[in-house]
């Protein structure tokens, strides 16, 4: 009866449209769930199954599957499969695709709207503690705070009315000229202090982006696995989301598929969120090039090249652009604290304007006492000193991670696990082969007290993917130096039992 509807509907849809065919199982599956055909808790026969009825790859099905769970329309659970989320709501089709199609994405009262259910979901299929090894988390309690509270008492005490505005000019002068400055030597991005926007963070930069370079309904090219943050972002601002896979050399616009012409493309060029590849300099042309091809804006996410450990510096991808079609964004968040909530967006000299005014209407910043602080952090050196200290210790962290993994990896030249992306950052990769399953061995070191994320949990699409992705700012030396064996005992377990089924 299921495979039934789906083959039908999506031959309905092959003939509209030339969707590839993941794509068609998944508007498919959306279908037959929005139309009661499949209701809230119910079981979706095997990925196995599905391709055998359906006449498909199991990739294809997987595709489809993953991505539906991305949305929240499907949950997984562990060891007893794929179900139907209790929160789609059903029988609406109707409704849903007038609200779609007014673009506000309505639902009955007390439910979540389509796009809500999406977002609420967890992106990685399990949330877990903030432990040793979680990635992307800086350790700030190396942060010089007494220095910052006299610094944000001085700017208080100082503080004249304008200062407790809104603010319309894209931020406290003397702060967009400091990361000017600093963006230009350090980063080689070509910019004056007026194109810097500063914003609440990476997450507020990209959303501006979206809002006033897209429509609703465009196509954002994002890198496959992704940064989940920017994902939801995207999602958020209704854009479609099209994945592209990245290789060792980052993001392969080769790959993309022409039939969806991007209008943004979204990448972490300098250190790959999450597998850590540095974007070769032939892919930073070709990126540039297809971007131009396709008339596309081109955001980069520079998130964490603060800290580089091995290897020659990494400029920004921006340094390259010759036609003002990338805009720039960093944030305090790894260097600082994340609480912070201090980023900044560099645009095109074409676009400030537009910028400003549409950051004001929409975001109404403020926080100047704040700002002036950060300024005069900066303008004195203590940023540079902060950024010297956790450099320091940062790399500490890292060689003790890696000797730590080192009895993990296969020898250099064959086959097995290796390590990607450790030149930079405050994470590195774990590659592991293709059929160890990285989900439950990321839930087994949980129950050790050690969170690692699993990589295949930040594919958009593909299923070729394993690996943990660990991070080492957090913990200290002597957690990372008596944990580093522990997950590395795990690793090593999961590896033998593989090899062995
Ligand atoms: C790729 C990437 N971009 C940006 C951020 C941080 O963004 P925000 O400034 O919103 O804290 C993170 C945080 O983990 C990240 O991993």
């Amino acid at each position: 009866m299921l495979s039934e509807f789906l083959l039908s509907e999506m031959t309905r849809l092959g003939a509209q449209d030339a969707l590839p065919l993941h794509r068609q199982l998944y508007e498919a599956l959306r279908r037959a769930m929005l139309d009661g055909k499949l209701t809230a808790g119910e079981r979706l026969p095997s990925s196995r199954d599905l391709a055998q009825d359906l006449n498909l790859s199991r990739n294809t099905v997987v595709a489809a599957i993953n991505q539906l769970s991305v949305e929240g329309y499907l949950l997984s659970r562990v060891g007893s499969g794929t179900y139907v989320n209790d929160n789609v709501p059903r029988g609406h089709s109707g409704a849903v695709a007038r609200h779609h199609a007014r673009g506000a994405f309505g639902a009955a009262p007390g439910r979540l709207s389509v796009r809500g259910l999406a977002l609420s979901t967890a992106f990685c299929a399990t949330q877990l503690e903030v432990q040793p090894f979680t990635p992307g988390i800086a350790d700030f309690s190396a942060f010089p705070l007494t220095l910052w509270q006299r610094l944000q008492n001085k700017h208080w005490r100082m503080t004249y009315p304008d200062m407790l505005d809104y603010n319309d000019s894209g931020g406290y002068a003397p702060l967009r000229r400091a990361i000017a400055d600093y963006l230009r030597v350090f980063r080689s991005v070509q910019l004056e202090a007026d194109q810097v926007i500063v914003t609440t963070g990476t997450q507020q930069s990209l959303e501006l982006c979206a809002r006033l370079l897209a429509d609703h309904g465009d196509t954002v090219w994002v890198e496959d696995p992704a940064y989940w943050g920017a994902a939801k972002a995207f999602m958020a601002t209704g854009l479609a989301i099209h994945p592209v896979p990245v290789d060792d050399e980052g993001i392969h616009p080769g790959t993309a598929d022409d039939t969806h012409p991007p209008r943004l493309i979204y990448l972490t060029p300098s250190h790959q969120y999450p597998t850590g590849a540095v974007m070769s300099l032939p892919r930073r042309h070709q990126l540039l090039a297809t971007a131009r091809a396709h008339g596309a804006w081109v955001l980069e996410d520079d998130y964490d090249s603060e800290y580089r450990f091995s290897g020659p510096p990494i400029s920004s991808l921006e340094g390259l652009d010759t036609d003002g079609r990338v805009l720039y964004m960093g944030t305090f968040s790894k260097v600082l604290y994340p609480g912070i909530k201090l980023g900044y967006l560099v645009v095109p000299k074409t676009l400030v304007a537009a910028f400003k005014q549409a950051h004001y209407d929409l975001n109404r910043p403020g926080q100047m006492p704040l700002q002036a602080a950060l300024a005069e952090f900066i303008e004195m050196g203590h940023f540079s000193s902060a950024l010297r200290r956790a450099r320091q210790s940062y790399g500490e962290r890292r060689q003790c991670l890696l000797e730590a993994l080192k009895p993990v990896l296969a020898p250099a030249g064959s086959e097995g696990p290796f390590i990607s992306g450790a030149e930079q950052g405050l994470h590195l990769c774990l590659r592991l082969p293709g059929q160890v399953d990285d989900q439950a061995l990321a839930r087994r070191i949980a129950q050790q007290g050690l969170t690692v994320r699993p990589l295949s949990a930040y594919c958009l699409e593909r299923t070729d993917l394993r690996g943990l992705v660990i991070g080492y700012g957090y913990a200290p030396l002597t957690e990372i130096a008596r944990c580093g064996p522990v997950l590395a005992a795990a690793v090593r377990q999961e590896l033998e039992g593989a090899r062995s089924a």
